[in-house]
């Protein structure tokens, strides 16, 4: 594995573009691979064996794009998947984790409100950051139904996204949450309009730099970090419609780039989305 290889990135979505920014800030000198896989988006509703395959499938073509590691820049996969992309893979896989650390740090109220997925909310990796700090700190998890949607068409701050948000924030402060983690890698590029609904005086956190901390790291365990005085450079892929990918890629990474389409042969599970 050499110092140049590039650092493979995906999620379910576009979501992971929030993740994709901060490690772009980061690390300047690497090149990076993205894959969206909006074809399967939301994996909130598909079952465990469906996101693992999809996620070992997109790892594979990340490697076999020379990847020398590997963001799953997805809370959902990461809940589903990571035991065994770790179990099967051998380059560093770093993954998400919701910021509930942080928030109980953050906390006056000692309330905090998770906004995720509802497989998020249940996985292991979850209920055991539940169980860390749930005895300092009232956690409050709430499931968010229909965001991711709104990300992947683009939909930032229309009514509809509005009213969605409204419904799963005011409850939150209505029971003393005054910080919020997004833990969903879809959901920051929603933050402007979550602190309209909030107001000053909440919080809102997402882990996104703190995953690109850890990459920056591990990289330089392991001797793989490139150069920071070079320029990288970002590939994007999608599962989904190219029509559709190529300004929404464009309007979320606020530059105007080329999104490919995946090679049909690492299609698993396209017939089976449950
Ligand atoms: N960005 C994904 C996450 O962080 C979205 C989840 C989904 O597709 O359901 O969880």
């Amino acid at each position: 594995m050499n110092a140049l290889n590039p650092i493979g990135v995906f999620d379910s979505g576009v979501g992971g573009l929030s993740v994709l920014h901060e490690i772009r800030r980061a690390l300047p000198g690497e090149d990076l691979l993205y894959v969206a896989d909006s074809a399967h988006a939301p994996y909130g509703d598909k079952s465990q064996q469906f996101i693992e395959a999809r996620s070992i499938a997109i790892t594979e073509f990340l490697l076999s794009r020379n990847a020398k590691a590997i963001v799953v820049a997805c809370n959902t996969a990461t809940g589903a998947a990571i035991t065994t992309l770790r179990s099967r893979f051998s380059m560093p896989i770093i993954a998400m984790e919701p910021a509930v650390k942080p928030a109980a740090m953050n906390t006056q109220s000692g309330v905090v409100g998770v906004l995720a997925t509802s497989r998020t909310l249940a996985s292991d990796n979850f209920v055991k950051l539940f169980a860390r700090y749930g005895d300092d700190v009232r956690i409050l998890g709430q499931a968010c139904p229909g965001l991711v949607e709104q990300v992947e068409v683009g939909d930032l701050s229309g009514d509809k996204t509005r009213v969605l948000l409204e419904q799963y924030v005011l409850p939150l402060l209505e029971r003393g949450a005054d910080t919020l983690v997004l833990g969903c890698t879809h959901y920051p590029f929603l933050a402007p309009l979550i602190r309209e609904i909030t107001g000053s005086g909440v919080t809102v956190i997402d882990s996104a730099a703190a995953v690109a901390r850890q990459l920056h790291r591990r990289l330089e365990v392991a001797e793989l970090l490139a150069d920071g005085a070079r320029i990288g450079t970002e590939c994007f892929w999608t599962s989904g419609a190219l029509d559709k990918a190529q300004p929404l890629v464009a309007q979320l990474w606020q530059a105007d780039v080329e999104v490919r389409s995946l090679p049909s042969d690492i299609d698993v599970g396209r017939n089976k989305p449950v």
